[in-house]
């Protein structure tokens, strides 16, 4: 072994110790402290991680996520095993009365993506596993279909900026202007800023906000179309839209393979409706796919690195793609590390404040992997490679300044670790 890759060994080593180090018993929580329960996509990318040495590990994951399921086929956004003084709004401020306790929104469905990843890599086991989870995964894809897209048009909103699992991205400040700040919110103690300098994290106003939404939620017993109809906060998402169609294709393709030929023809429809809902998305004045409040038709103004999931997604046309291609690379060329969740030549940029502008490297797997899909190699290795290089020198942190690489939230995380061991 050279030297290069001896290193390589022992990060490596570090990253699988760190997934370990996070198992709190057959689910992982994404670091400890700051997160302390099961997070839905945080699980579904912790699968990849897992699957790179541990495959039965990685299918225990997939299950605890699944127990979260409710009847109606929502997974959670949050998995509340024991009540937890490390985090707050715990399981009594959400107050969705199920077993076992979650918050009463979703996160961004990547389970599909991650299950077909493991059949195309495994063995017959893994197939029959799938096929085993199969209408668990389809149930959920139905009720986001069912119950977020208000208008039947393929538009796929979110009821909370924390379903978009990209809390504070300026993607939700016109939606967040128009929650009202219920004036019966009472005292509450943030957690999270006693983990994490505040300059780091959502602020005040929005804390506010995000609560007042949940509390509408929990005084409407988590009825799911009074949220989408009547609720504080209904925005479409790019990321959102981009996950659930790419993931819609992947169940597409186990669907045919496992010979469940209804639902393939129901993901097939779904599809070709999303295609057409992407077409709301695009924002004509910055030529990119944008969040778009649904309550005041008014876009978000800014290119975000969920913008950049259209060609994961399968979305757009030629020009439009060429178009993203063209912002893509100016935006790479003005950031050390790639790529930013919010564009750096934009005055909301805040280079190490969570979704306003730094780095997520689960983000980067799925924007290169897009990007490789169409052609841009070099856009794809450069992601890796940046990827790499902030891992290898700024260590395993929740996400990443991308001007300077300082590493910013909690460290030890786990789908730093899972992207770093499926990218090896
Ligand atoms: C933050 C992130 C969200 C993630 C969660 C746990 O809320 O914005 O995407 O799922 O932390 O890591």
């Amino acid at each position: 072994m050279t030297p290069l890759d001896d290193n390589n060994e022992s990060i490596l080593a570090r990253a699988r110790q760190i997934m370990v180090e996070n198992d709190r018993g057959g689910y992982t929580v994404p670091t400890a402290g700051l997160y302390p329960y099961q997070w839905n996509w945080d699980s579904a990318f912790a699968v990849l991680g897992f699957a790179c040495f541990d495959r039965e590990r990685a299918w225990l994951e997939i299950d605890t996520l699944l127990e979260g399921q409710w009847d109606d086929g929502m997974v959670p956004h949050i998995i509340f095993r024991r009540d937890d003084p490390d985090y707050f709004p715990g399981p009594t401020v959400w107050a969705a009365g199920h077993n076992p306790p979650s918050t009463g929104i979703s996160q961004p469905p990547v389970l599909a993506s991650v299950v077909r990843y493991l059949v195309d890599t495994g063995d017959a086991t893994d197939r029959d596993k799938a096929i085993a989870r199969f209408p668990k995964l389809f149930a959920w894809h139905q009720w986001f279909h069912a119950f977020r897209d208000r208008d039947g048009n393929g538009v796929i909103g979110v009821v909370h900026p924390w379903e978009s699992g990209r809390d504070n991205c300026p993607d939700w400040d016109g939606g967040m202007r128009g929650v009202n700040v219920a004036n019966d919110l009472g005292e509450y103690h943030r957690r999270d800023t006693g983990h994490i300098d505040a300059s780091e994290r959502p602020t005040q106003s929005e804390y506010d906000r995000y609560l007042t939404i949940v509390k509408f939620g929990r005084e409407h017993g988590w009825d799911q179309n009074e949220l989408v109809h009547n609720g504080p906060f209904f925005v479409a998402d790019p990321g959102m839209q981009f996950i659930l169609m790419r993931a819609d294709r992947d169940l597409r393709e186990l669907a045919i393979s496992f010979g469940e030929n209804t639902a393939a023809a129901k993901l097939d429809s779904w599809i070709e409706l999303a295609m057409q809902g992407c077409d709301a998305l695009w924002n004509p004045e910055v030529n990119c796919y944008c969040a778009r409040d649904l309550k005041t038709g008014e876009f978000s103004d800014g290119i975000t690195n969920a913008g950049m999931l259209a060609f994961y997604a399968g979305a757009g046309d030629r020009r439009q793609q060429e178009q993203l291609f063209e912002h893509a690379d100016a935006i790479l060329a003005r950031v050390e590390f790639g790529f930013p969740s919010w564009d750096p030549r934009h005055p909301a940029f805040e280079a190490k404040r969570y979704w306003r502008g730094p780095v997520w490297l689960m983000m980067n797997y799925m924007i290169a992997d897009g990007f490789a899909n169409y052609g841009r190699d070099d856009l794809a290795s450069r992601l890796r490679d940046d990827s790499q290089r902030l891992v290898d020198n700024y260590d395993f942190f929740e996400y990443f300044d991308p001007l300077t690489g300082t590493g910013c939230g909690g460290g030890d995380f786990t789908w730093t670790a899972a992207i770093r061991l499926v990218w090896q």
